[in-house]
């Protein structure tokens, strides 16, 4: 008989489980069982990508089939498949864009609160780690205050101040629960930029338009920020974090970089907030958010003005700059 020293992910009691060496195979079988992953939102711009980090990594990785707010079968799937990490990227989000949030309010509640709050809650009765990717977009400059354009970032100890789209009003909610449960890591990404031209890129997103606001804003590029969120979990670290490269960016330097890697004949011009609100259903906000709490674990995330030369470099070694006839 071999004595194995157990330590529950919530609990400081030290467990003693005797097992038998003669069960060695399935002491094997269970462990890779047990640091399983289980993906929810797997087939999302940010879901598809953990999965394939994923999997490139050689990890075992299940893509979630339950819909969250279905709670029977949410919690079926994770007894069934009992994963050491949920990674929680389901969401509602919007199609073409968060607009849709302000007429489909109850669905929005049901799958970005009410779902997602009872994910982490019965990822906390059994003890599973999970990772919940959340939004910055919950704070917005204040002029004439230190969160004034330019002035002190926001922080993760700031209270969120942005309720100008349902969309981020349900996020904040839903954050506000989530964060309270001690297995849980909230990671706020925002304006995620992949080093393609997904539509739900943000550079994919501003090049449709012929005319832009121009404010700076934090942004998560995710070629540089997704495995470091895989690490995160791998260590099964909690709290909460701005997750956005450090530093920001403005439209217009996002746009100057399409031109040059992209489509050198790209025109935009910019127009006010007041005339944005004019051609949106719901508010969208601008902020900077304050990555000192992520730096201190990972100092070497690039400055947002280099990761997203590189994103823009692979975009162009890839071949997606507009080819035109000469
Ligand atoms: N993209 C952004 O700009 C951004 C920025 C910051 C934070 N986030 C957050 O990051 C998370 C993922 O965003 P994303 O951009 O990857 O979104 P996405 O491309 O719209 O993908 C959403 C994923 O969630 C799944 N989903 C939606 N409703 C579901 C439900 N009721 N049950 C189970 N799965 C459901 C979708 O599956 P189906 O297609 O099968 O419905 C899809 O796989 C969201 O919480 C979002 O709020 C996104």
């Amino acid at each position: 008989m071999k004595a194995v020293i157990v330590r529950t992910l919530f609990s400081t009691t030290t467990v003693y489980i005797y097992i038998k060496s003669a069960i060695a195979t399935t002491d094997i079988r269970a462990q890779s069982h047990i640091m399983s992953y289980l993906v929810f939102g797997s087939t999302g711009y940010i879901g598809s990508r953990l999965v394939a980090l994923l999997k490139d990594d050689g990890k075992s990785v299940h893509c979630a089939k339950s819909r969250i707010e279905n709670y029977v079968d949410t919690a079926n799937e994770l007894d069934e498949i009992k994963p050491a990490y949920v990674l929680h990227a389901a969401g509602l989000t919007g199609r073409p864009n968060i607009d849709w949030c302000e007429v489909n309010k109850i669905q929005t509640v049901q799958v970005n609160v009410i779902a997602s709050q009872n994910l982490a809650d019965m990822c906390y009765q059994r003890g599973i780690h999970m990772t919940n990717y959340a939004t910055g977009c919950i704070y917005d400059y204040v002029e004439g205050t230190e969160h004034a354009c330019g002035g002190n970032p926001f922080t993760e100890e700031d209270e969120p101040n942005y309720k100008g789209s349902f969309y981020s009003e349900t996020k904040i909610y839903a954050e506000k629960i989530i964060s309270q449960f001690p297995n849980v890591l909230t990671l706020r990404v925002r304006m995620p930029i992949s080093a393609d031209l997904h539509p739900r890129s943000f550079v994919t997103k501003i090049a449709q338009y012929e005319k832009l606001i121009n404010y700076p804003n934090s942004v998560s590029v995710l070629t540089e920020l997704l495995p470091i969120s895989l690490d995160m979990t791998s260590k099964k670290l909690t709290g909460l974090y701005n997750f956005t490269n450090p530093g920001t960016v403005s439209h217009n330097e996002v746009m100057d970089l399409y031109r040059e890697f992209i489509d050198p004949t790209k025109v935009t011009t910019n127009f006010s907030i007041e005339e944005q609100a004019k051609v949106i259903k719901s508010g969208r906000c601008n902020n900077h958010l304050d990555v000192s709490k992520l730096q201190k674990l990972y100092p070497e995330i690039p400055e947002v003005h280099v990761a997203l030369r590189r994103a823009f470099e692979k975009m162009s070694n890839d071949g997606l700059a507009v080819k035109r006839e000469e």
